[in-house]
């Protein structure tokens, strides 16, 4: 066995955070989400990952199971806007490791980009089918299970800062993470009297492939220009809020979103360092499908007079 090792049992002292619970992590393949799975097998839960990533869930699969978590963590291919496919990831978790204690509604891509007068309807379909609907079909599914289980549960929902103000995402991205934050706020009110918490995060500039898109040093340059805390936002700082979220330790917490941005959202006026890729005045329109396998569709648009 490796370093990263799961450590032993250490029966009733045991102080993991997620012993034994049941979670369920969809984007878990990549990013954020591989983060946050390889955190919580740390902390003794069991965890199914769910990604449209295959490749990259089986390889993270096969990684963890080499340094010790064998049996303890498996790869559920899902399209999280599809309603059976995402029935069928939580029916496969609880089969595999019993009731489910914690959904993590994380996957997500980057959407229709460029000008609000180019928009193509299907792209701005396609970004809310993701990241809204597949949002709410998390919890649909995975607080069925949860009520049936009687034990309540924790559902923490990925949401952005860009819910949060304009120009902190394309619009139809940040639409949908307005709409991840309030669907939270609801479905915590109508789901407490199951013990059901529902939180969102919103996470700010995380070094993923899905933020920079391979442009590591111009990304670092714009970060230390509009970010206060003078560090890289790492997938493990939300990671470790969501582990937060998942655990007794946020007993009491429920229809929240927690800001885990560097100061980022503090200090307003965003719209005068736009982040990478985020123009006042696009020119150019199309669909950024993250790394989901499927390129980045654009069609830069002719300069007119008036624009
Ligand atoms: N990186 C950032 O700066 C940042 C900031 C705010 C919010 N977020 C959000 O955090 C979440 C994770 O982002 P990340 O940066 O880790 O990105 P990432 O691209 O590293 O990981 C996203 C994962 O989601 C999967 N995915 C995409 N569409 C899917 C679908 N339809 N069904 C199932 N899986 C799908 C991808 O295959 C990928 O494995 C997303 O919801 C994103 O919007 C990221």
């Amino acid at each position: 066995m490796s370093d990263n090792a799961v450590p032993e049992r250490s029966g009733q002292g045991d102080s993991r955070r997620l012993l034994d619970r049941t979670a369920v992590i969809t984007g878990g393949s990549a990013g954020i989400g591989a983060a946050t799975v390889r955190m919580f097998l740390a902390e003794g839960a069991r965890v199914v990952i769910g990604d449209l990533n295959a490749q990259a869930g089986e390889e993270l699969v096969a990684e963890l199971d080499d340094v010790g978590y064998a049996g303890r963590v498996r790869f559920q291919p899902v399209d999280v806007s599809d309603e059976p496919q995402v029935a069928e990831l939580m029916s496969v978790a609880e089969t595999e490791f019993g009731p489910i204690d914690v959904v993590f509604n994380n996957a997500g891509i980057g959407g229709a980009i460029g000008s609000v007068l180019e928009l193509d309807v299907e792209h701005w379909d396609q970004t809310f089918a993701v990241m809204a609907r597949g949002v709410f079909l998390g919890i649909k599914h995975g607080g069925r299970s949860m009520r049936a289980s009687g034990k309540g549960g924790s559902i923490i929902n990925t949401a952005s800062i860009a819910a949060l103000s304009g120009k902190g995402g394309p619009l139809a991205y940040s639409a949908t993470k307005a709409a991840v934050a309030n669907i939270t706020m609801n479905a915590a009110v109508e789901l407490a009297h199951l013990d059901i918490r529902v939180n969102a995060v919103c996470p700010g500039i995380i070094f993923t492939d899905l933020m920079h898109r391979g442009h590591e040093a111009e990304a670092e340059a714009v970060i230390e220009q509009i970010q206060p805390l003078p560090m890289r936002g790492q997938p493990e700082h939300i990671a470790s809020m969501v582990r937060f979220l998942a655990s007794d330790e946020s007993a009491f917490v429920t229809g929240t979103t927690q800001v885990v941005d560097g100061g980022y959202l503090a200090q307003g006026s965003l719209g005068v360092h736009p982040l990478p890729g985020v123009s006042n005045q696009p020119s150019y329109t199309g669909m950024n499908y993250g790394t989901t396998g499927r390129g980045t569709e654009i069609r830069f648009l002719e300069p007119r007079d008036d624009s």
